[in-house]
């Protein structure tokens, strides 16, 4: 039992990288978090110098050889190129090198079925592991069945079985496309009744191993998984927290993003980041420690773009505690905080960031003075549970004079879930809240 469980959860795995120039120490490193991510036990990494792919093997048969050696001495179960192979390079490879042969989209994929913990978030890596999958079969089977005698991994299934897959599959993935259409239906009633709520969402995004879910876990004092381990948060983590200054607000927790992403990836992905297109602010989290910094933030501002993510963006430098920089806020204009950084593990500049969030909701955020008979102490409370209250003054009438810095919205909304008269606390700025009726009602009936 051990010993399978040791099997099962280290694959014995040969990398291999092919590279014009010697390979970037960074790049090898990152390949190598990625495999072991999906919970392989590294035994050698290669790195084959090449300027074109070989269209047969990718790396030439010469080298193919020379790995099929080493497969044999170090008994891997597994090679890993950091490349797209096409499904017949895939099987031509596993036939010469006798075992499995995955290549850098299959390795994405088997981490975010790892990881994939909602609903959702599995039946999207179910889908395009299917979709992928789909493809290897019906391409690396009409090519090549001849050549398929023999060999680990190619004992496979005959022409009618394989027929039979791959009708199983285009029914599966049938089933699971109506299954997400539904599924996303019921998550987006969800969005539509927040967004009606008015309560801000803030949405960390960035690189893969920036350190989100850590300060997520911070932030939200929960214990989403963080690990270090690439994608360690696949689906889209939600939490709503008190926010100083601002009041309730929903914080989401969103996949890591990769360089060199293949492109039907990021859409099958997507529905991972839709909460990153629906936030009031975003969070993009950013390894300061990185010496691939620049590159890493230009490729989630890629991604970002490409989604169509159009909410402001506060970059939060994150690790500072290993990367020399100090605590401080660096701002865009007077008031418009850029840049905060910050560290997760010690804590450094968390106290910033609250600031930071706080001044860039705030030009969605509006003072009001308010005046409260006795009889509605249940709206001060309200408002000091928000934590929205600047100050406050009894009149020796009794009534009481509130400042409040609040989304207007947000504030009508508790009035009005209070019963209570807009105009009569308000004073002449009740009327921001009078718009057509239509549209009142709208609001009105969401509430
Ligand atoms: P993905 O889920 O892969 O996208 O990663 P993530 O961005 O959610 O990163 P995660 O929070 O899992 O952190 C990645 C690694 O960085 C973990 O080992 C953390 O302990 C570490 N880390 C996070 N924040 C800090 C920090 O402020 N300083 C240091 N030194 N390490 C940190």
């Amino acid at each position: 039992m051990e010993n399978f469980e040791q099997r099962h959860s280290g694959e014995r795995a040969i990398l291999v990288s092919v590279s014009v120039q010697q390979l970037d120490d960074l790049d090898a490193e990152e390949f190598r978090l990625l495999a072991q991510s999906a919970g392989a036990e590294i035994l050698e990494h290669i790195t084959v110098p090449r300027n074109r792919p070989d269209p047969k093997f990718f790396i030439g048969s010469g080298k193919v050889d020379e790995i099929a050696e080493q497969v044999q001495y170090l008994e891997a179960e597994l090679v890993i190129f950091d490349h797209s192979l096409s499904p017949a390079q895939e099987r031509n490879l596993e036939r010469i090198l006798k075992c499995r042969v995955i290549d850098r989209t299959g390795l994405i994929l088997d981490i975010f079925a790892l990881r994939a913990r909602t609903h959702e978030g599995k039946l999207q890596v179910e889908l395009a592991q299917l979709k992928h999958l789909s493809t290897r079969l019906i391409r690396g089977f009409t090519g090549n069945l001849e050549q398929q005698k023999g060999g680990i991994g190619l004992r496979g299934p005959g022409e009618s079985q394989l027929e039979t897959d791959r009708r199983l599959i285009r029914v599966r993935i049938t089933q699971l496309k109506d299954k997400l259409v539904k599924v996303q239906q019921t998550r987006l009633q969800g969005r539509a009744a927040r967004q009606k709520a008015a309560i801000p969402t803030i949405s960390l995004v960035g690189y893969t191993n920036a350190g989100k879910s850590t300060l997520f876990n911070i932030l939200a004092k929960s214990d989403v998984y963080a690990a270090d381990q690439l994608f360690a948060t696949l689906d889209p983590t939600l939490r709503r927290l008190e926010w100083d200054g601002v009041g309730t607000v929903v914080l989401a927790d969103t996949v890591g993003f990769v360089r060199n992403l293949q492109h039907d990836l990021v859409e099958s992905f997507k529905a991972t980041l839709e909460e990153t297109l629906e936030a009031t602010l975003l969070l993009h989290v950013i390894d300061a420690s990185s010496p691939n910094m620049s590159e890493q933030i230009e490729a989630v501002e890629t991604v970002l773009k490409e989604i169509g993510a159009e909410a402001p963006i506060l970059h939060v430098y994150n690790k500072i505690d290993i990367s020399g920089d100090a605590a401080k806020i660096i701002y865009k204009t007077a008031e418009l905080p850029e840049r905060v950084y910050v560290s997760a593990h010690s804590g450094q500049g968390l106290e910033l960031l609250s600031e930071a969030v706080q001044q860039c909701l705030m030009g969605q955020l509006q003072h009001f003075d308010l005046t409260l008979k006795p009889a509605y102490g249940k709206l001060r409370n309200q408002l000091y549970s928000l934590n929205v209250i600047e100050s406050e003054r009894y009149e020796e009438n009794g009534d009481l004079h509130l400042t409040v810095c609040i989304a207007p919205h947000k504030l009508e909304q508790i009035i009005k879930q209070a019963h209570l008269p807009l105009d009569e606390i308000l004073g002449n700025k009740a009327s921001i809240f009078q718009r057509p009726l239509e549209e009142f009602e709208i609001q009105h009936s969401s509430l």
